[in-house]
């Protein structure tokens, strides 16, 4: 299948460059720039992306690449200091911008020459996502200018002849008008893509790849209902049916509804599939607990002691499933993510599971790519958009001490927020959105009685990393139609209020 090579010099958007490029249905993946030249050319790639990076292309300590690349006869884009590096190895001068000249940063008017490959077909003229102090004192012999702005006459250049090109801006982020159109015009008209990544295909693949691999052996995987895990699922019940045994752990920490959904999501395959109904073991264990922290260590020690019974029971297996994902093994740096993140992902699961290795069929998938995987193994469209949901469910969610009847209180309010949500059409403009049920009691007034009950607190965040975090703008009218109802439907909540605040100051979840 056609690749083309991302090799990473340590910016911020070397991710975001590789999903545009699938985007645009042209695998790629992201590398160290460490890479060999034997190494690129056992990769064999259609075309090579320089990604950005922090550094200065003249430093003595700079990341370099090996010139011979520019020999191997394939394309070449460079982004930002990717655009410097190949300037300053094929002859160019980069120099620190001077205060008068060519630093550049945020939106910037750009002119392009649209006669050149990168631009043809687009506007002449747009806004470009800039964001480098460095800037090229002379372009390289053999390449022409074929963008500027105000301020840097040579924003963009280009070699047609060898296929090399460079942009001192950012075509992969939403900022830059056109950008994803330029990167596809690198693609499809410099490196003559034909556009092979698509889902559909590396569902058929992966298939046969793990029947190959599997052939009759066991296999186990953990399902906890998230996106990765069901989808993981999903590919092995399709590749290996009955040799699968998935084990749902039902802690009794799930949103309503949550664990028949998954149950009924799996029913049409022929798989063991193991539900163990956990509830009372772990609200035993958390009965009396008030301290988060405390919370979540009981929950991780709590699931790993059941899974081991589970596992005890099923014996030997030979494969392990992981729902490991890309940005995972990108941020690892090596690609050699899988023992830190089998032990991460399922709390040491692998220390006491006796088996003999572990499959990551969604390894080189980002999140949106497994989504789409989701959606071509029929999964119901509730679980493949599913929002992200913490390990220690809504155990984290009641604030103080932990009831059932606090939970189903909780499941309850919870729901109707969604389906409210839901129902304004408003799903996608959010990132994650709960309720929380709150220790505080208020006084309320219902029908001519006094009542003494919980506040609810609503929560949901726009974001794009979990890291940061700002509220969400819902309308007034939205969250009074939540509140009417969850008031007159759910007993013993009299009061709710909505969480204003980013992150940080404060977290996405309340413990
Ligand atoms: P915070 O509250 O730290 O949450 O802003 C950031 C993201 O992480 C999720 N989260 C957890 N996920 N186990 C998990 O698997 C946990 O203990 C946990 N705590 C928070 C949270 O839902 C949000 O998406």
């Amino acid at each position: 299948m056609e690749k083309v090579l991302i090799l990473d010099f340590g910016g911020q958007y070397n991710q975001l460059i590789a999903r545009r490029v699938r985007e645009c249905n042209v695998y790629c993946e992201v590398k160290p720039y460490t890479m060999t030249l034997e190494e690129i050319k056992a990769f064999a790639p259609i075309g090579i992306i320089f990604t950005g990076g922090p550094n200065s292309v003249y430093l003595a300590d700079a990341p370099h690449v090996d010139p011979a690349v520019f020999k191997l006869g394939v394309p070449v884009l460079g982004i930002c200091y990717g655009c410097q590096l190949m300037a300053h190895h094929l002859g160019g001068q980069v120099t620190a911008a001077q205060e008068d000249t060519a630093r550049e940063y945020g939106k910037t008017e750009t002119f392009y020459d649209t006669s050149c490959p990168l631009f043809q077909e687009l506007p002449e003229q747009g806004v470009s996502w800039m964001s480098h102090g460095d800037y090229m004192a002379k372009v390289p012999e053999g390449f022409q200018l074929v963008g500027h702005t105000a301020a840097c006459p040579n924003v963009a250049i280009a070699d047609e002849d060898r296929g090399f090109y460079g942009v001192q801006f950012h075509p992969e982020v939403n900022h830059t008008q056109q950008g994803t159109a330029m990167l596809h015009n690198f693609l499809y008209r410099v490196c003559g893509a034909k556009g092979e990544w698509t889902m559909g295909d590396y569902k058929t693949r992966e298939i046969a790849r793990i029947r190959e691999k599997v052939k009759g052996g066991k296999v186990l995987l953990a399902l906890s209902g998230g996106v990765d895990s069901s989808v993981a699922a999903a590919l092995l019940a399709e590749a290996v049916g009955s040799q699968l045994t998935c084990v749902f752990v039902d802690h009794g920490l799930m949103r309503k509804n949550e664990g028949d959904e998954v149950e009924a999501a799996f029913s049409k395959w022929d798989i063991n599939f193991v539900r163990v109904n956990a509830e009372a073991r772990f609200l035993e264990k958390l009965a009396g607990v008030s301290d988060p922290e405390r919370k979540r260590k009981i929950i991780g020690e709590e699931f790993i002691r059941v899974f081991e019974d589970e596992a005890k029971r099923i014996g030997k297996v030979d494969f392990l499933v992981q729902g490991t994902i890309y940005p995972d093994v990108i941020e690892s740096g090596k690609g050699d993510a899988a023992v830190i993140k089998s032990h991460h992902n399922v709390g040491g699961l692998p220390d006491y599971v006796d088996f003999q290795e572990i499959i990551e069929p969604l390894r080189m998938l980002f999140k949106d790519e497994v989504r789409q995987l989701g959606r071509e193994l029929e999964l119901p469209e509730y679980l493949v958009m599913r929002q992200p949901f913490p390990g220690p469910g809504l155990a984290i969610r009641v604030i103080g001490e932990i009831t059932k009847d606090k939970l189903d209180i909780l499941r309850d309010a919870d729901f109707i927020f969604r389906d409210e949500i839901a129902k304004a059409n408003l799903e996608s403009t959010m990132n994650q959105y709960f309720a929380v049920l709150t220790n505080i009691r208020s006084v309320g007034v219902m029908g001519d009685g006094r009542t003494y009950d919980y506040t609810l607190a609503l929560r949901s965040v726009t974001t794009s990393d979990f890291m940061t975090a700002d509220w969400a703008r819902i309308p007034y009218d939205v969250l009074d139609k939540v509140s009417v109802r969850i008031v007159n439907e759910v007993p013993h909540i009299n009061r709710i209020v909505y969480d204003i605040t980013s992150k940080p100051p404060a977290t996405i979840e309340w413990e």
